[in-house]
């Protein structure tokens, strides 16, 4: 039998490590014919550290588990009947709602799998987009993922196709991939998940994009705080290469293409494309003025793709089965699935994969299950730490790039990061300048400065002196910040303090504040 136990971060943290040694150790003892793997999270992270087994009629999982449960789990059946009275059992794992409702198409494999066997992704359904590249020409790759209405999944949601094209329409004698998976958004932990649970998915759009566009060196820019995915990511890298998925003749093909892993060192900035290109080349992560664009001018100079790793990620799948079957998932021009990191003050937080088109209401109230406090949800802040908050009169919203700007928002990396009625939404707007502030890169004054006077500003709000003049001055500021930055870290800022403001204004009043004083 096959006994999964994640070796994702969160469960890790949560003690899966552990888990796992007590498991070895009572196969042993029992001197059962059992062997465990070390698999991803399927992302319900409620239940982490989730064990699964191979049952014949399916995957039986059992959660959240600690070692000392284990002993108690082989005498209630575990390995050996498919629907044990435990109770941590939790029946078949893809049939657990928060799972079975998914659209799972980026994370297909994700918690499936050995992340580190390459026949095990191939035996479910890996490298067949790659194959199918390796057979059409470069345009019709590109026409391909342009057809799919895939946009970019980093937050901005620009077309992919049209930035691939870009490369591909450049000459050059060199030409880069670049992952960015500087994943710093709080409340995210998608590019994470799949870079621990199926980095194979990664490798394979990495090298689709480079035979597309005709790079021949790709480099994946992970941030330090995800050891286990540097881990996973460079170890998958060498099977990559050892079985000829990666070097000069790409699965035997007539493409060369190669990565590395690079690791960041903490600046939230360097999630921003250009400082990204600035730190992998060495220098100071500071952010470069655009034009000229990444696509023309990039890496050491030259034409660069530069994505997120989701997008990315999502790339065989389109090749595999076609750009019509993605795009067919959807609404309006947010097209194929997005996996929504639910987090924060909930109930069942994780990772949830749907099409675009979910309200922000079944979202946090139905797939969430509300608040972790049983509180009610007061605001939910989407987008990270420079998206927009948004109270509960929002919660008809549908999860669409362009519904959530018409209400002022944005949904960025889908991060969504709930809040009960606890949350002291002034305090929340003071956190977004504090933020800005500390990792400002300090390149242009209306961040630099703008960010440090918001927090002095929101500070003398707190203590009720002249409130009115306060809140004119916070609103002049986030005026200019938002036009005048040269970036979305001061040019995004203004999102959650003007959200904050904007629907709830009751903890910005002065009789609240000095309530609160006293
Ligand atoms: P942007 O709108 O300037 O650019 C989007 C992308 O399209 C860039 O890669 C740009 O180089 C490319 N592009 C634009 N025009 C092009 C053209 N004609 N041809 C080829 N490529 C073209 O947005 P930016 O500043 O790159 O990203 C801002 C977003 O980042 C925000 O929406 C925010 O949600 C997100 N963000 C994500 C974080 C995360 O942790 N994932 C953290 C902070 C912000
Ligand atoms: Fe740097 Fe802030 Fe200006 Fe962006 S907005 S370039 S982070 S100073």
């Amino acid at each position: 039998i096959t006994i999964y136990v994640p070796r994702d971060s969160a469960a890790l943290a949560l003690g899966a490590n552990k888990v796992a040694e007590a498991i070895e150790r009572e196969v042993a003892a029992r001197g059962m014919d059992a062997r465990v793997v070390r698999n991803g999270s399927r992302g319900m992270l409620w239940l982490e550290p989730m064990v699964e087994v191979e049952t014949s009629s399916g995957r039986t999982a059992y959660g959240p588990v600690k070692a000392k449960d284990v002993p108690a789990l082989f005498d209630a059946g575990l390995g050996l009947v498919a629907h044990s009275a435990h109770p941590l059992a939790l029946g078949n794992a893809e049939e657990i709602p928060f799972f079975a409702r998914q659209t799972r198409l980026t994370f297909a494999r994700c918690g499936l799998i050995d992340p580190l066997s390459l026949d095990d992704y191939r035996a479910h359904g890996g490298l067949r987009g790659l194959k199918k590249a390796l057979s059409m020409s470069q345009p019709a790759i590109v026409q391909e993922v342009t057809d799919s209405g895939l946009r970019g999944r980093g937050g901005a949601g620009f077309p992919t196709g049209i930035k691939w094209k870009t490369v591909l329409d450049a000459q050059a004698d060199q030409k880069y991939i670049v992952c960015n998976a500087d994943e710093g958004d709080s409340g995210t932990f998608a590019d994470r998940m799949i870079m621990e649970g199926d980095p194979f998915v990664l490798i394979e759009g990495m090298a689709i994009a480079g035979i597309a566009v005709g790079a021949t060196k790709g480099y994946i820019y992970i941030r330090s705080e995800y050891p286990e995915a540097i881990k996973v990511m460079s170890e998958a890298i060498l099977i990559a290469r050892q079985q000829r998925m990666l070097g000069s003749h790409v699965l035997g093909g007539d493409y060369a293409f190669d990565m590395e892993v690079r690791v960041g060192a903490g600046a939230y900035v360097c999630g921003e494309e250009t400082s990204l290109l600035e730190s992998l080349e060495g220098k100071r992560g500071q952010v470069r003025a655009k034009p000229p664009l990444p696509a023309h001018k990039g890496l050491f100079a030259k034409p660069t793709v530069i994505n997120n790793v989701i997008s990315l990620a999502s790339v065989p799948i389109i090749l595999d089965k076609g750009a019509a079957y993605y795009k067919d998932f959807g609404m309006g021009r947010s097209r194929g699935t997005m996996p929504l990191q639910i987090a924060g003050n909930v109930k069942h937080g994780g990772l949830f994969e749907a099409a675009f088109g979910l309200t922000l209401g079944e979202i946090i109230d139905e797939i969430g299950g509300g608040t972790a406090t049983g509180s009610p949800v007061k605001a939910v802040q989407v987008g990270g730490p420079l998206g927009a908050y948004f109270p509960r009169s929002l919660f008809d919203t549908p999860f669409d790039y362009e519904a959530f700007a018409a209400k002022d928002g944005l949904i960025g990396h889908a991060g969504i990061v709930v809040f009960d009625e606890t949350a002291d939404m002034l305090k929340q707007a003071r956190f977004a300048m504090e933020f800005c502030a500390i990792e400002s890169c300090s390149k242009c004054t209306p961040c630099r400065i703008g960010s440090t006077r918001g927090v002095e500003t929101l500070d003398r709000l707190a203590q009720g002196i002249e409130p009115e003049k306060q809140i004119e001055i916070v609103k002049d500021l986030c005026n200019t910040m938002k036009f005048g930055s040269l970036c979305a870290l001061g040019g995004f800022t203004p999102y959650p303090v003007m959200s904050a403001l904007t629907h709830f204004p009751d903890d910005f009043r002065p009789d609240a504040m000095r309530e609160a004083a006293e």
